[in-house]
């Protein structure tokens, strides 16, 4: 199809496209965006349009909900984050600090696709060599030759002929260069590193400006969705906070994935936003000597492994991260308010929880928390937002108040209630269950489950072993301390 050119205002800050001069950008609201712009193109607007066909809508029953399809990452972790796989047609934003991992997870991701299409890898950071260099760091060729033991991380050996023959290398952030090589490419997954690096001349020649960004990518999210590819996007973020640009880059695409690290070896992967998944699930990894790889037992990793008597102050959590049950270690301090005013300091769990789980206590177990400065932590370095963290909270603030310890072998659940109950939580016989394989005795807990559908009568839990069943804190502290 011959392509013609047409003359368009486009918006610098977000690609709307107008057919006239407008002082304000009708889509996202910037002023003075509107830029006449010469496109080769065919003038049909938006993304996902295909083709000359004139514009009309289909009955929502005949929409095919997966669209374009999905694509196995081939790293099942990543698979997870990302509800079930690639989606084609869309676009990925993996954000993280320098140096976190973000170019070796995407290159290991691009070895191991399970697609036959090529792999666009585009860095304008990093020189041809450079890159190589990782992949040769990370034996993405040696598995090919047949003498690599099977890669760590797809935990089953590449399929053998020519997977990173595939892989197309090319190092530039020039938005005009790279359309070009997506055209004699074609690829099926792209994958830009990073995105800070992108730059059009339509708007200047200094990359990495908010707008230089949202255009390039804008005109990137709709190559792949004209041609049924999917789009990696790499964003740096500073440990300050995150910086505007790929803030700016969250709502143009589907799923934005948030790459942290503990303050160990470990990496978590995780979904800020997920048009096609849920936001629950956690990838873990660890970086090695030969990139990233899957942590065999996660349930095992947030635990400290401790020989008798527990000091005052710890109580173990059993808690869900996504679909999995993970025990974590909580650890509390209370020292008397060094201020006027006590504080929280607790970054692993919301500040607002602890002050309310210790606000609980003090009013219903009589036990002044309010002239106390509250230290908590969670082993492992994880962030633990699920509620049924609560009780366990409660039991490690009382224990850390009174110098008392709790029992070594206790996996705790539960949700506290401002009035001192202790409240269902979801998936109980799971986190029992994980809770004994992992050779923790006794389960403390609500009497019951939450079901699975609103309106089904709750199952009570069944008494197998030593579960204490507990419906206020009260009898909770009277099981665990008396
Ligand atoms: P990298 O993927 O370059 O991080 P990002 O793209 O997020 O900036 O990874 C950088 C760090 O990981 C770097 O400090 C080196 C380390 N690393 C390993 O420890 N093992 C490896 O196999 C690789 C490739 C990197
Ligand atoms: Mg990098």
């Amino acid at each position: 199809m011959k392509k013609q050119k047409t003359l368009i205002f486009k918006c610098s800050a977000c690609g709307h496209e107008e057919a006239k001069w407008l002082g304000r950008c009708p889509e996202c609201g910037d002023w003075n965006t509107l830029i006449e712009t010469a496109v080769s193109r065919s003038p049909e607007p938006g993304p996902g349009s295909k083709g000359k066909v004139p514009p009309q809508s289909i009955p929502l029953s005949a929409v095919d909900p997966q669209e374009g399809g999905r694509i196995g990452s081939g790293i099942p972790e990543l698979d997870r984050v990302l509800g079930g796989g690639i989606m084609k047609r869309s676009a990925i934003l993996v954000g993280g600090e320098p140096g976190i991992g973000k170019s070796t997870l995407l290159l290991q991701a691009a070895a191991a696709a399970e697609t036959r299409g090529r792999i666009l890898y585009i860095s304008g950071e990093e020189s041809l060599g450079q890159v190589r260099m990782r992949a040769d760091r990370l034996g993405l060729f040696e598995s090919e030759k047949g003498n690599a033991p099977g890669d760590p991380l797809l935990k089953r050996n590449s399929p053998p002929g020519g997977n990173t023959a595939r892989i197309e290398l090319c190092c530039t952030g020039k938005l005009e260069d790279i359309e070009t090589i997506l055209e004699a490419v074609k690829p099926v997954i792209i994958m830009v590193d990073s995105a800070q690096t992108l730059h059009t001349a339509e708007l200047g020649v200094v990359p990495g400006t908010i707008n230089q960004m949202k255009y390039c990518t804008y005109e990137l999210i709709s190559w792949v969705k004209e041609h049924d590819a999917a789009l990696f996007l790499v964003a740096h973020v500073t440990k300050e906070g995150l910086i505007s640009g790929p803030k700016a880059l969250e709502h143009m695409v589907d799923t934005v994935l948030y790459f942290e690290q503990n303050d160990g070896d470990c990496r978590f992967l995780r979904a800020a936003k997920n048009r096609f998944g849920s936001v629950d699930e956690l990838g873990i990894f660890t970086m090695g000597e030969r990139g990233l790889s899957v942590v065999e037992d996660p349930s095992l990793l947030f635990l400290i492994n401790r020989e008798g008597e527990l000091p005052p102050g710890v109580a173990t959590a059993a808690v869900l991260e996504g679909s999995r049950t993970l025990l974590v270690e909580i650890q509390a301090l209370t020292v008397p308010a060094k201020g006027s005013m006590s504080r929280v300091f607790s970054d692993r769990i919301d500040s607002a929880r602890v002050s309310r789980v210790a606000a609980t206590l003090e009013k219903h177990l009589k036990l002044r928390l309010s002239d106390q400065d509250l230290y908590i932590n969670v082993a492992g370095g994880i962030r633990i937002a699920e509620v049924g963290v609560e009780l366990a909270l409660g039991c490690a603030l009382y224990s850390a108040k009174t110098g008392l310890s709790l029992p070594g072998r206790a996996a705790i659940a539960g949700e506290l209630s401002l009035a001192g109950e202790v409240r269902p939580v979801r998936r109980l016989e799971g986190r029992i269950k994980t809770s004994r394989s992992l050779g923790f005795d006794t389960f403390l807990g609500p009497a019951r489950d939450i079901p699975d559908r609103p309106g089904e009568s709750p199952p009570p839990v069944k008494e197998t072993g030593k579960i204490i069943a507990v419906g206020d804190l009260k009898s909770a502290v009277k099981a665990l301390f008396s």
